[in-house]
């Protein structure tokens, strides 16, 4: 119906005049941020929700920009189907929450993502999950780790914080035989690994990171087969853990660029890895992109050349990294996260694993002289000056 002129104007302030007629479009994809959809009748509804016609329903459910944004993460995957979350721990809720029930048990691998941990530790435990942690770099203990209940093996394809690489397709292997199913986080890794191209089920991504790439989107995403991702849309939808449109278009913006930061980056992260292999300040550090390193051969393999934008360096004490990170102010942030334009600095034990116990920190190597850098963008020869900078200071 058009607009009446004759109605009060109290009436059309709320009646928004419709869409101007254009025989052009907008180059970029319009933000579409209405909670709710208009249908035209009841046959209307039904065939929507019948999935005889395309349509939207309620935000919560799907909007445009959250179907560009999926679509697009499942082609960078090479995946049938994504649906995005409100956060990285959003899309692991909806693959855990999706799959699991009452007594289930998972495989996590060891070192990861604190938060993860905690999410299975903590809170799916008083629904009666169980689970086991193993070594993702010893692949050929993990049975040893399965239950007649074992459903889902989670590990992540470069560790956080000390950045081993696990043979993603041997643990594939093991699972497949097994009919278990593999989830991959693959935050730190996209574009340089394609884990559903190595036998995994589904990948989740922390999109606020590398993806999104300017720490001004909160996002994840799980990816998967169609059919798997349709069942698990509902119980995402359920648990409210659905993305924003607002949050989705900035990500998919952010997106057209992960090529040359991810490229930048990892180009970085070598050769400031490899400046400070040889610092004398530097006790040691992890990079794979290191021959040191005890996966670089792997993830030479795995990652096509590339070694990922994360190193760690370990200065020897909490007081030696407190000044590292003081000597660093106003050049390199500590801000705990990752994958931002700028490099940043982050404490794994005061930060990312805070909430693991100090026996549990050190049973995997994460001791308070870590230092966690997330290589940006940056010029690679003033990075080096501030790193240098930093660490001449330290006492
Ligand atoms: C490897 C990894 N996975 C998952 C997450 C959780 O993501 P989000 O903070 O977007 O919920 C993080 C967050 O730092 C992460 O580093």
């Amino acid at each position: 119906m058009s607009h009446d002129q004759t109605a009060h104007p109290s009436t059309q302030c709320v009646r928004p005049e419709a869409l101007p007629a254009s025989t052009t479009r907008s180059l970029v994809p319009p933000l579409e941020w209405s909670v709710v959809f208009e249908f035209d009748d009841l046959d209307h509804v039904d065939s929507v929700y019948a999935g005889q016609s395309a349509g939207y329903v309620y935000a919560r459910d799907g909007h445009p920009n959250g179907t560009r944004l999926a679509n697009q993460i499942a082609r960078l995957e090479g995946a049938e189907a994504a649906l995005v979350t409100a956060s990285g721990m959003g899309a692991e809720a909806a693959l855990f929450l999706g799959l699991l029930k009452q007594g289930d048990h998972v495989a996590l691998a060891k070192g990861l993502y604190g938060r993860t941990q905690v999410l299975i530790d903590k809170e799916l435990s008083r629904f009666g999950v169980s689970f086991t942690l193993f070594d993702s770099t010893e692949p050929d203990s993990l049975s040893e780790s399965f239950t007649d209940r074992t459903k889902i093996v989670f590990v992540e394809t470069i560790t956080n914080p000390l950045v081993r690489v696990p043979n993603l397709s041997k643990i594939s292997e093991i699972c497949q035989s097994r009919g278990i199913y593999l989830g991959v986080d693959n935050t730190f890794a996209p574009l340089i690994c394609q884990p559903i191209a190595l036998g995994a089920d589904f990948i989740t991504h922390s999109a606020t990171k590398m993806i999104a790439g300017h720490s001004d989107a909160t996002m994840g995403a799980l990816v998967g087969k169609k059919s798997e991702i349709d069942k698990i849309r509902p119980i995402s939808s359920s648990f409210g853990l659905s993305a924003n449109p607002f949050e989705s278009a900035l990500t998919l913006r952010g997106m057209a660029t992960l090529p040359l930061r991810m490229k930048a980056a990892c180009q970085n992260a070598l050769e400031l890895s490899q400046f400070l292999v040889f610092h004398p300040k530097v006790i040691k550090i992890h990079y794979p992109g290191l021959q040191s390193h005890p996966d670089h051969l792997l993830a030479n393999d795995q990652f096509h050349g590339e070694f990922g934008t994360i190193a760690t360096i370990d200065l020897g004490s909490r007081d030696a990294a407190n000044q590292f990170i003081r000597n660093l102010k106003g050049r390199i942030p500590f801000a705990p996260s990752l994958g931002d334009v700028a490099t940043t600095l982050s404490h794994p034990v005061t930060t990312s694993h805070r909430g693991l116990s100090e026996t549990e920190r050190l049973e995997l190597g994460i001791t308070p002289g870590l230092v966690r850098l997330s290589f940006g963008i940056e010029d690679q020869a003033d990075l080096m000056k501030d790193f240098e900078y930093a660490l001449s200071r330290l006492s």
